[in-house]
């Protein structure tokens, strides 16, 4: 079975929910305690396995390819400061071996299109898509393309990653309808792009982490325009369906929506509670709120 190598993070999107916060500066780069989500995501791809890094990239994004070039004047700064630490953080913040691509989406024509502009550099084999805005912890194990790469590297199947949510919610997600197998994966037997509640095949909502064989590139070459007038992801995995098994996995670890100020926020004082520097004193400023 082929490794996982590549990942691909649409990062296009224009971040009207963080206005006037994104109003000049990308929505993945809002950092979440000290690291920006895309730093988060693109770690969480590397553990998984991936090595090449691509990024669709928009109007406005310079500070996520700045994030992942060599900062020069600043490493020299810190060099000549004697500031080590902060020093080895600045040049590691991605480990050696994996490499950035940047492409540039000219129009924001949907996921399913930001997805596609990465086809000349997947090329022939599957591929992680990590949507930034979805942040997920895993403390107790390893992160969810790597749970994910497991799952596909057992059956060969795409994967997408999956969560109930409450139901009158789906009009947020992709849902899938599923079937269980008798080796107790969830096979995905339809999937629909944001149905109103009445409409919707069950509350099982598609997160932001897909794992795919490269047939979705053929899909997506065919698919026209569906809700809100976007090239959508999902389309395309509805017809991928009908062709190659295609796998709901409920992941382990939490998921913020960082999509929207109130998961952000969430997930900002989370991380913090977490952060070895930082938890205690924390802990103890949100006790002394006494709410
Ligand atoms: C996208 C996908 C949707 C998926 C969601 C996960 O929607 O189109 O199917 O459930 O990401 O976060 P968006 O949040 O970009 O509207």
């Amino acid at each position: 079975m082929a490794k996982i190598r590549k990942a691909v993070f649409p990062v296009a999107g224009l971040g009207t929910r963080f206005l006037p916060a994104t109003k000049a500066s990308p929505k993945e780069m809002l950092p979440v305690v000290d690291k920006p989500l895309i730093q988060y995501a693109a770690e969480e791809a590397e553990a998984g396995g991936a090595e090449h890094l691509i990024f669709i990239t928009g109007r406005h994004k310079r500070s996520i390819e700045d994030h992942f070039d060599k900062a020069y004047e600043l490493e020299m700064e810190l060099k000549e400061a004697g500031k080590d630490k902060l020093l080895k953080m600045v040049q590691n913040v991605l480990p050696e071996r994996v490499d950035c691509i940047f492409l540039r989406q000219a129009e924001a024509l949907g996921l399913g299109h930001a997805v596609l502009c990465a086809k000349p550099v997947v090329g022939n084999e599957p591929f992680a898509i990590i949507l930034a805005d979805d942040l997920i912890r895993n403390d107790d194990g390893p992160g969810v393309v790597a749970q994910m790469a497991a799952v596909y590297e057992r059956t060969g199947a795409s994967v997408l990653s999956v969560q109930e949510v409450p139901p009158e919610e789906t009009d947020k997600y992709g849902i899938v309808a599923t079937e269980e197998q008798p080796d107790g994966t969830l096979r995905v037997v339809s999937i629909v792009e944001k149905p109103k509640p009445a409409d919707a095949p069950s509350n099982l909502a598609v997160v932001g982490r897909y794992l795919l064989t490269p047939t979705i590139f053929d899909k997506l070459e065919q698919t026209t325009p569906g809700a809100g007038g976007e090239i959508q992801l999902t389309d395309a995995i509805a017809a991928l369906l009908k062709e190659e098994p295609v796998i709901a996995y409920p992941f382990a670890g939490k998921r913020y929506d960082c999509g929207s100020k109130q998961g952000y926020l969430e997930a900002t004082v989370e991380y913090a509670l977490a952060h070895p520097e930082l938890g205690a004193s924390f802990r103890a400023y949100l006790k002394g709120l006494a709410l």
